[in-house]
């Protein structure tokens, strides 16, 4: 049985909620699958393929994801891995392909990455402490596109199943 792990840093849980998704999309596609936080991840040696995706704030990849691909990189050398990320509030990750930031560009070069992609994220209007409550006034919201995120999980599905059968 191919394993999947699909661990997210996230700070106020709509990046949780998309590895979710892809959790779900990728056991509807036959894979065990689990879904955890990239912080309390201790060992990926279980793992066939991994998924890394954490949120945004102020430029920066959050930093269980970025913990989690330094910590990591040498077990998954070998291994393949997708990345993304989750953040823009407005339509832009719908309209066209967003590239990394550069942290997350670093771990897609340490982890060998097959593939980033970037999602729009959700703010919601009551969020609190200085700085969300003022972007959220301004464009909270929930930009997230399940739909586009469980077609990427599906390609996703298709290139591990790919790469076990290789192996076989
Ligand atoms: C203070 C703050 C800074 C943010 N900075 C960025 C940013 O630099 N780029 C971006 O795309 N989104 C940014 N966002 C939007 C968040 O990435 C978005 O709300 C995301 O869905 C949060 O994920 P989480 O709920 O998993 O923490 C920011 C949000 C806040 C509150």
């Amino acid at each position: 049985m191919t394993r999947v792990l699909v661990a997210y840093g996230s700070k106020r849980g709509s990046t949780a909620e998309i590895a979710g998704w892809i959790g779900e999309t990728l056991r509807g596609q036959g894979l065990e699958t689990e879904v955890a936080d990239a912080g309390t991840v201790r060992d990926v040696s279980a793992y066939d393929a991994v998924v890394l995706g954490g949120a945004l704030y102020a430029g920066r990849w959050h930093k269980d994801a970025r913990r989690f691909a330094r910590r990591h990189a040498a077990a998954l050398s070998g291994r393949p891995v997708w990345l993304f990320s989750s953040g823009p509030l407005d339509r832009s990750a719908q309209e066209g392909e967003i590239p990394p930031v550069p942290q997350a560009a670093r771990a897609s070069a340490a982890l060998d990455a097959c593939e980033h992609r970037t999602f729009g994220g959700r703010l919601t209007h009551d969020a609190r402490g200085f700085l969300a409550s003022a972007i959220a006034e301004r464009s909270g919201g929930d930009y997230r596109d399940q739909d586009r995120v469980r077609d990427w999980a599906l390609r996703v599905a298709a290139q591990v199943a790919a790469t076990e059968q290789a192996k076989s």
